[in-house]
């Protein structure tokens, strides 16, 4: 989704802004722009396209000096891509500059009426309705660009976070936040704002999270001042002393984000379990299940909301939890929840799953279950996002930040941490034996050996990958625990490399998608010995008989399947319901290495957003 940065303080803003803008583009976006003012013009530099594009243009068309700017990567929501619609945006006057993050939804109405005001528009965006709507006020009201900005925010509806500076206020920046996650980031006699705190890291490790319906004055030299947008009440800010560093928002030496990420895996996993595992003693430690024992315990069921790879983690852990937990378990689509009027009981524990943190289905469904009563759980990555602030009490998965707009270690991470909260409450309900608990506990401790190991098999998905490049439809299947791991496999390869692909649960596959199979159809099966094996390799039998090509992930040292498989990738042996932490690696190792070879953009694929903050 669209990315936020700005620069108020001594420096020269723009390279500080390119270069933040480059840091926000794993977010998503089809076009970009800047503003620059230096006191005197507001230079205005916006373009379709990346941030490699803007910044040719920029470096050929304007005067990039001045130290105050900002800056916004766009993902199209109202008007198609183009150099109009990109942000920044001025008001009528050319006083007021605006960059926004989300969807004013009654911008239609407030049009109108700016139009019958004599306003015009040159662009198809609600923002551009915003910061005319800002004028409007400033002017009629008399008030200043803060207050106006107040005013005007509480006669919207929608989502944002909104950036506006006045040519006449030369010294500060007006930002605000609803829906969509805004940073501070504090420095000497220096202000830094952004979408996250990628783009100041390597300035200051200082920063105001802005929390819903907050706005901020951020004013150069001075201070940041921050107030509720409803009711006005000033707010103390909390600033917070990063943990992020430089290195981890870099690439390392790995071409891509995403192969970093995925080689990322095993540390990530190990990160999850510190502190929690211990084995020694026997238990898992949680704190944000600890504090809350009765409520798990004595939980009627449990509600999943999550959207995309999320959602798979979700679905994975329905199968761990009835597994050992024996309570039921609804994974839900958080979009579908939100709006489907669901029964929500007061003893349910709804858990929320999300990599960002902020995802507008997930936090509206994370509200409705609250405004029910029932105990909302956050399981996130990004550390103090929205999510993991709205849930009543939640996990991290540490798996650090995640750039690679596919989620590779955030999905691996999140069942590992809901493989955590099962066995605990597993073993603290008495359903499974402390031995199984224990045995458990070590082979939990074994999966990130294993999955390095896994990794060495990357040449050999290397060469499966060329062989299957020029597909144009692909089937996963898998059954049990590995379902889930299906349908992840088809969207990385969908979402990356723009194959056509569908996971399947293997016996579903009688019941429509066997149609579709063909010599010319790939079909890339899960068949771990421990996971319904034989009723797995009577579907391969199938897939063989119909002349499909069959790459088996399968049980090292397994013969069956590789008797009938055009190729197999083989993982290391481990419990059923840790499978999934395996068998996952080769599917994401295969939709990398074919987007590659396609000539893919592997981190930021067409249309698709890190962090999807509009419904
Ligand atoms: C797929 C992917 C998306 C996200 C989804 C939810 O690779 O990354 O499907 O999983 O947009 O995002 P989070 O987990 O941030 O809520």
């Amino acid at each position: 989704m669209c990315g936020i940065v700005g620069y108020i303080g001594n420096r020269e803003a723009y390279p500080i802004i390119l270069k933040g803008l480059q840091r926000l583009e794993y977010r998503g976006y089809d076009s970009a722009g800047v503003a620059l003012y230096d006191g005197k013009s507001i230079q205005l530099c916006k373009t379709k396209g990346k941030v490699g594009d803007l910044k040719k243009k920029c470096e050929t068309s304007i005067d990039t000096t001045g130290s105050l700017g900002i800056g916004h990567t766009r993902w199209a929501t109202h008007g198609v891509p183009n150099d109009v619609n990109s942000h920044p945006h001025f008001s009528n006057s050319g006083d007021l500059v605006i960059i926004h993050n989300g969807i004013i939804e009654n911008y239609e109405s407030i049009k109108k009426e700016l139009l019958n005001r004599g306003y015009h528009f040159k662009s198809d965006t609600d923002t551009e309705v915003l910061v005319n709507l800002i004028e409007e006020i400033k002017i009629n009201e008399d008030v200043k660009l803060g207050k106006a900005v107040q005013i005007a925010l509480n006669q919207t509806v929608g989502a944002y976070a909104i950036a506006v500076f006045d040519k006449k206020k030369p010294n500060e920046i007006v930002v605000a936040r609803l829906g969509s996650p805004l940073a501070i980031g504090v420095g000497e006699d220096e202000f830094f704002i952004a979408s996250d705190a990628s783009p100041f890291i390597e300035y200051t490790t200082n920063a105001i999270y802005l929390e819903d319906g907050e706005m901020a004055v951020v004013r150069r030299g001075k201070d940041v001042k921050i107030f509720n947008i409803k009711n006005d009440k000033w707010v103390n800010p909390y600033i917070q002393t990063l943990q992020l560093n430089l290195e981890q928002i870099e690439k390392g030496g790995y071409d891509h984000f995403m192969l970093k990420e995925i080689y990322e895996q095993p540390q990530a996993i190990r990160d999850t379990f510190r502190g929690r595992l211990r084995e020694m003693e026997g238990l898992i430690k949680m704190a944000g299940v600890d504090d809350n024992i009765y409520r798990f315990l004595n939980a009627r069921r449990i509600v999943i909301v999550a959207c995309g790879t999320s959602w798979h983690a979700g679905l994975v852990a329905e199968y761990i939890f009835e597994d050992y937990l024996r309570i039921p378990v609804e994974v839900e689509y958080a979009s579908e929840f939100r709006y489907r009027n669901p029964v929500i009981f007061k003893d349910d524990i709804v858990i929320a799953i999300s990599q960002s943190g902020e995802t507008a289905d997930t936090m509206a469904a994370m509200k409705l279950a609250k405004e029910q009563g029932a105990f909302v759980f956050g399981v996130c990555n990004v550390v103090g996002s929205s999510i993991s602030r709205l849930a009543d009490a939640g996990a991290y998965t540490h798996a650090g930040p995640e750039i690679g707009v596919a989620s590779t270690k955030a999905f691996t991470t999140q069942i590992t941490v809901l493989t955590l909260i099962a066995l605990k409450l597993a073993k603290e309900k008495g359903k499974i034996s402390t031995s199984e608990f224990h045995r458990l506990l070590q082979e939990l401790q074994q999966v990130p050996t294993k999955v390095e190991k896994m990794l060495e098999s990357n040449k050999h998905v290397k060469q499966v990958a060329e062989v299957y490049k020029f597909a144009t439809n692909c089937l996963y299947l898998g059954r049990g625990y590995n379902f889930p791991v299906a349908l992840e496999g088809a969207l990385k390869l969908k979402e990356i490399s723009y194959i056509h692909a569908e996971g399947y649960p293997a016996a579903e596959m009688k019941h429509g998608p066997i149609a579709l199979i063909d010599e010319q159809m790939p079909v890339i099966v899960i068949a771990t010995r421990k996971g319904h094996y034989e009723k797995v390799v009577s579907n391969i039998q199938e897939i063989k008989s119909r002349k499909g090509k069959i790459i088996g992930i399968v049980t090292e040292g397994d013969e069956t399947v590789k008797k009938l498989a055009d190729h197999v990738i083989e993982v290391p042996e481990t419990t059923d319901s840790l499978s999934p932490l395996l068998t996952t690696i080769p599917l994401q190792l295969l939709s990398y290495h074919i987007a590659v070879m396609l000539g893919k953009n592997v981190d930021q694929p067409r249309n698709l957003a890190k962090s999807v903050t509009v419904e």
